[in-house]
């Protein structure tokens, strides 16, 4: 891996301070270097455990305290995790200017603990929250009612005693996203319609290969933006990139919006 060229840092530099309209799409790289584990590098949770036993609607009816166990200890573990240097770049970037979109793929939360961090007080913090596309580990959603809540430390030992609904009684599942489940609605339009509008599509720390996330991409693409991606590896958008700065996000999203 080569590091970016000066030429390439002040090229993204100039596409992105030019761009009236930016869409910002994140995913699990952005937070590699806080120590939270990708999905399909090598290493990667979708390496070590299977998806279909813990990440489906299907898994959790089979085997709701198996899939508890398993987001209980991934929740334990991002919360012991700090915001890096992207996610503070980021922040930081979006609170000096007006017209940035971030949309994230992460559950981690990382982003708003970065912009609660920047930005002192909790409307300021607001103004530069990412749109989770995938929900966040930090929430729990009843899986009859649907109401929502915070999440807190979950015994997995047994059923009795995974969280319960304080409306109906249902048992509660974690606010993510699972595989063969719909988007957030609004999350998902407000995305698209940020990414048909922009002038530079900001990409950082994804494979992807995920869908409909990745539209995020195709469309500012589509609408005219430049798009820059930000990753030490290959990616599916490699494609429809303006601009391929290869390295880590900690590291190249700090210099290109410096
Ligand atoms: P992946 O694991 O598919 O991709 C992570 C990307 O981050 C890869 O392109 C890596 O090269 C890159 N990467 C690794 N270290 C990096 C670093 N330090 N800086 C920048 N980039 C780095 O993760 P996602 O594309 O986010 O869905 O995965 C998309 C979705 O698949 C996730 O949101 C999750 C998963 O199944 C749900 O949970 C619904």
């Amino acid at each position: 891996m080569s590091d970016p060229t000066p030429t390439e840092i002040a090229e993204a530099k100039r596409a992105l301070a030019k761009a009236l309209r930016v869409v910002v799409l994140t995913g699990a790289g952005v937070s590699a270097e806080s120590g939270i584990p990708t999905f399909r590098g090598p290493g990667g949770l979708w390496k070590q455990f299977r998806a279909e036993d813990l990440a489906t609607p299907i898994a959790f009816g089979r085997d709701p305290r198996l899939v508890w166990e398993w987001y209980a200890w991934r929740r334990a573990e991002v919360a012991k995790c700090r915001p890096n240097a992207a996610h503070l770049a980021l922040a930081r970037w979006m609170l000096s200017r007006p017209g940035v979109t971030l949309v994230s793929q992460n559950v981690d939360d990382l982003h708003e603990r970065a912009a609660r961090e920047v930005a002192g007080d909790a409307d300021r913090a607001a103004r530069v929250a990412p749109i989770r596309l995938h929900g966040s580990l930090f929430h729990d959603r009843c899986a009859r009612c649907n109401h929502r809540t915070e999440g807190g430390a979950v015994d997995a030992t047994s059923l009795e005693t995974l969280p319960h609904c304080a409306e109906c009684g249902g048992l509660m599942r974690p606010d993510v996203v699972w595989f063969g489940e719909m988007l957030p609605a609004r999350a998902v339009e407000t995305a698209f319609a940020a990414a048909g509008e922009a002038e530079a599509c900001l990409v950082v720390g994804t494979t992807g290969a995920v869908y409909r996330a990745a539209g995020v991409a195709h469309t500012a693409k589509a609408a005219g933006a430049s798009v820059i991606i930000v990753d030490p590896g290959q990616t599916e958008l490699d494609a429809i990139a303006d601009l391929r700065l290869q390295g880590k996000a900690g590291e190249v999203v700090p210099l290109i919006l410096g």
